[in-house]
């Protein structure tokens, strides 16, 4: 599948007419070939029998092998691709250039280059040699510069169109989404720091940053552009309702906030209550206890994502509403200006 993917993107590019890849392509040619070798690299193995073979690599190399493989993904798997979406749909919705084509350029190569050093914040206090993990901190706290260089660069292109945000809720869709991609990539770097880790590993934190990511940037990311590019895939003029997408907004905005509050909570909770030790050095609580004390979190995540999937099927509605509906789409004249005369 992967392949087929790969030979329709960059035979399309090679069939290009003009000679300028725009910055949006370099994004989903890294994503499509990064992720290829992620995997190529990750499951070099060497065969023993026809139904068996060994990883090649052994013990903690495996480990730091599968994390390297592990953080990419998060890199180019759920955001080299969603930030090729973000240069082509948020100039399209807002009908204005990218706020600096220069700075897309230096993002680009400042992130591909940063996110490969990282993987080893995912193996804090292990038997990763210890200036592994280290080289792990630093480029992580490095990867807020490239990561916020590109939010800036996706919000800013709103400059001079800032009112549109109050009318347009494929917009906010795809705003709000860069202000959580914001959030996490500062919180990741963060939660890198290994005293910080410390308290964060294996608790909630990490999940409510797993998903400030992949619900708030992702979901949302592809949310707007799904809702730009459905009316006219079915050669419509616009959405069925635009109310409705107002609602979805709304409800899905509030269903991840209430996730990832709650995995906050809890997750700090947690790591508290397992650290938190007595005067004569017993722990103060058993971990079914913390487990009890996460419950109330685990019931607003819920909630929280009850509210998502309600917002995903109202868009649903929505879509089948605007394929089964009348509004047709004006297409532009694109004949060539000889055959018009
Ligand atoms: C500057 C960018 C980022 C940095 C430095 C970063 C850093 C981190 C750190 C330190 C952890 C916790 C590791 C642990 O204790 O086990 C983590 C976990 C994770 N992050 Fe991020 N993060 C970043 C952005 C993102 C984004 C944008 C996403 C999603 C779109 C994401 C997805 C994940 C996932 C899925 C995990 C959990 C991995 C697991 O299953 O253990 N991260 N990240
Ligand atoms: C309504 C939407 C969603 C809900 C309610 C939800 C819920 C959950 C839950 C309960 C877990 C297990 C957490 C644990 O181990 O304690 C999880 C893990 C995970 N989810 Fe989601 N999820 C949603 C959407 C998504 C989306 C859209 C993505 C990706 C784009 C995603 C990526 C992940 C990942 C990578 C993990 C593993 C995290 C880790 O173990 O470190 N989720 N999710």
């Amino acid at each position: 599948m992967w392949v087929a993917y790969a030979v329709v993107f960059f035979g399309t590019l090679v069939k290009r007419r003009i000679s300028h890849i725009y910055v949006a392509n370099w994004f989903f040619g890294a994503f499509i070939l990064t992720v290829a070798i992620l995997h190529l690299v990750n499951s070099a193995a060497i065969p023993v029998t026809f139904w068996k073979s060994y990883s090649v690599y052994a013990g903690v190399q495996g480990a730091m092998v599968q994390w390297w493989y592990g953080h990419n993904a998060v890199g180019f798997f759920l955001t080299a691709g969603f930030l090729g979406m973000m240069y082509y749909f948020v100039p399209k919705q807002a009908e204005r250039p990218v706020y600096s084509y220069r700075l897309s350029v230096v993002h680009f190569w400042a992130l591909i280059f940063t996110y490969m050093w990282a993987g080893p914040h995912h193996l804090h206090y292990t038997a990763l040699p210890d200036w592994a993990q280290s080289i792990g901190m630093v480029f992580s706290l490095i990867l807020l510069a490239p990561s916020w260089g590109g939010m800036i660069n996706g919000v800013m292109t709103l400059s001079g169109a800032w009112y549109k945000l109050r009318t347009d809720p494929i917009l906010k869709f795809l705003i709000v989404s860069l202000s959580f991609y914001g959030m996490s990539t500062f919180e990741g770097p963060v939660m890198s720091i290994k005293t910080v880790n410390s308290l964060s590993h294996y608790t909630d934190w990490t999940i409510g940053h797993v998903h400030s990511g992949a619900l708030g940037w992702v979901a949302f990311i592809s949310v707007g552009s799904l809702y730009y590019m459905i009316p006219r895939l079915f050669g419509k003029t616009e959405m069925y309702s635009v109310r409705l997408i107002t609602v979805h907004f709304w409800i899905a905005t509030i269903g991840v906030v209430l996730y990832i509050a709650a995995m906050w909570i809890a997750g700090v909770m947690q790591g508290l209550m397992w650290r938190a030790v007595n005067s004569d050095g017993t722990l103060t609580y058993t971990f079914v206890e913390s487990v009890k004390a996460t419950f109330p979190f685990y019931l607003i995540r819920l909630v929280g994502g009850i509210l998502f999937l309600s917002g995903m099927l109202v868009m649903a509605y929505n879509v089948w509403k605007t394929i089964v509906g009348a509004k047709p789409y004006d297409a532009p004249v694109t004949a060539p200006v000889a055959a018009q005369a």
